[in-house]
């Protein structure tokens, strides 16, 4: 496989923009904007800025960019990204802006960029700096990883940012910018590998190789642990494949050594998703590659957790295996008993992720998990739900669950919450079993996550569903089509935040 991100360095600058040595400038631009808080750059493009905003060329609509040249400064060329409006301007809104202005910097050849932090906004310089280096590592993925003709790829090299005065909060705003944005590139190419480069085996020896180089502990169970702790229902989906599963366990003990809470983060890791018996039509089915998304999305993390030194104990369960037809699939109407006991009719093999989920979750908790975070690309129903900008959220208490989604709006990851109301439930009733692993087609994203809540026992639980958003269909100037990373800052924000939780 090429390579495909690159992380530049990232330093800070206190020089005025005029000192800065670098390819080309970038200044968040704002709608009504007068630029006139940045002495002389009108002066130095030769007119061409005040032109631009007078013909509305720039009118800082969000994303847009604008690209001239300068004279008598250090860097020939400035390049301006619309900001949106003032008022409504976030981080967020300025982690995109960097991922638009690194994303247009390459498609025009440049490697070294510096990023302008403008003054009198209300964003402050530490969550400026963080943004900043986060939206400059995404902007340097390339979903293109098995194309040979390799020649016009650009990354970038070399980042500045001047976001204010110089301080060991900005430095280490940076250096977590710098390493979330990377563990979200590395998710995004674990999702983006075909189901035959990334079997569970193969997701396993990454899982090893991320682990060791982020300093965390980590274990792989084979087939036959997985056996000897009766895991039924992960072995069950794993019947129709020739690929063996994995079941991956992952620790991050904080320097402290601090006792608290223990963060348990369980993602769906389906290699590749036919639907098994109950197949899906043929028709977009290469898209289940991605189906391990939420295993991704829990290893990157917990690299980040490591990396970061998070102030909590964190624990990562990642179950593992291709949902395939084979001769020895288990079949519709088939029951499975879980590590937990509990039995399930299989009425329909393509809901497989809530089975894997079933074990992962019950394992979570027998390895001391006080709280549980589970990501899966669970339900098209979700899809039909949220559509494709916001991953569902669900759990209880709702503090928990509040939590997670403060994390997410910090990390840019878009939840929104959904109701659990035990009624849903009834949908599950089997003749012959515990519950059925389907409720139907009202309601699917709900009744996905009641049935992972069913392992969970009575420990805060939050499940995200994030069939819309692991996947970006359209390209937009901020989000290139292809793989997201979503869910690795926030798993990686939450953990970050333990101090403040821990408590709940
Ligand atoms: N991996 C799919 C969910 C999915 C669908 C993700 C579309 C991304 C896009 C999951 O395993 C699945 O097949 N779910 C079924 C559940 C149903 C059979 C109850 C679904 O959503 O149709
Ligand atoms: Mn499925
Ligand atoms: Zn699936």
């Amino acid at each position: 496989m090429l390579t495909v991100h690159h992380t530049p360095a990232i330093t800070p600058t206190i020089r005025t923009p005029r000192e800065i040595e670098t390819d080309l400038l970038i200044f968040p631009v704002f709608e009504h904007d007068t630029l006139k808080d940045e002495p002389d750059l009108d002066t130095a493009s030769g007119g061409e800025i005040a032109a631009a905003l007078a013909r509305r060329e720039v009118t800082g609509k969000a994303y847009d960019v604008f690209l001239t040249t300068l004279r008598g400064w250090k860097s020939p060329r400035v390049m301006l990204v619309g900001a949106g409006s003032r008022t409504a301007f976030t981080a967020d809104v300025l982690r995109r802006a960097a991922v638009a202005a690194g994303l247009a910097a390459r498609a025009r050849g440049v490697t070294r960029v510096a990023l302008i932090h403008r003054s009198e906004t209300s964003v402050p310089p530490e969550r400026a700096a963080q943004a900043l280096a986060e939206g400059a590592v995404l902007s340097s993925f390339d979903a293109a990883s098995y194309k040979t003709a390799d020649a016009t790829r650009v990354w970038l090299t070399d980042v500045q940012l001047r976001v204010g005065p110089q301080s060991a909060g900005v430095d280490a705003a940076i250096e977590r910018g710098r390493v979330l944005g990377e563990c979200t590139n590395l998710a995004r190419a674990m999702a983006n590998e075909p189901s035959n480069r990334l079997t569970p085996r193969l997701f396993a020896d990454r899982a090893q190789a991320v682990a060791k180089d982020a300093g965390l502990s980590v274990e792989v169970f084979d087939e036959k642990r997985i056996a000897e702790l009766k895991m039924g229902l992960l072995l069950g989906v794993a019947r129709g494949s020739a690929e063996p599963p994995r079941v991956i366990i992952l620790r991050h003990e904080p320097k402290t050594g601090a006792k608290g809470p223990v963060l348990g983060l369980v993602g769906k890791g389906i290699t590749f998703d036919t639907g098994g018996i109950s197949i899906k039509p043929a028709d977009n089915m290469d898209k289940m590659k991605d189906d391990m998304s939420g295993g991704a999305a829990v290893l990157c993390a917990m690299a980040a957790i490591s990396r970061l030194g998070a102030p909590v104990r964190c624990i990562g369960v990642i179950p593992l295996t291709e949902n395939m037809p084979g001769g020895s699939a288990i079949k519709p109407g088939d029951v499975l008993t879980s590590a937990e006991g509990k039995t399930v009719e299989v009425l329909n093999t393509d809901a497989e992720g809530r089975l894997i989920l079933g074990d992962a979750v019950w394992y979570a908790r027998q390895l001391g998990a006080t709280h549980l975070v589970d990501v899966a690309t669970l339900t098209g129903a979700c899809v039909v739900a949220l559509g494709k900008y916001a991953s569902g959220l669900f759990g209880r208490p709702d503090a928990w669950r509040d939590r997670v989604r403060q994390a997410s709006e910090r990390a840019g990851d878009r939840t929104w919450p959904m109701p659990l109301f035990d009624d849903y439930f009834d949908l599950f009733k089997s003749e012959i079993a515990d519950f059925a692993n389907t409720g139907g087609r009202a309601g699917g994203a709900i009744t996905g996550a009641l049935f992972i809540k069913q392992f969970a026992a009575d420990l805060p639980w939050v499940h995200i569903d994030i069939a819309g958003t692991a996947w970006a269909e359209d390209a937009k100037p901020y989000q290139p089509k292809g793989p997201t990373g979503v869910g690795v800052r926030t798993l990686a924000e939450l953990a970050l935040d333990g101090e403040a939780w821990g408590k709940l």
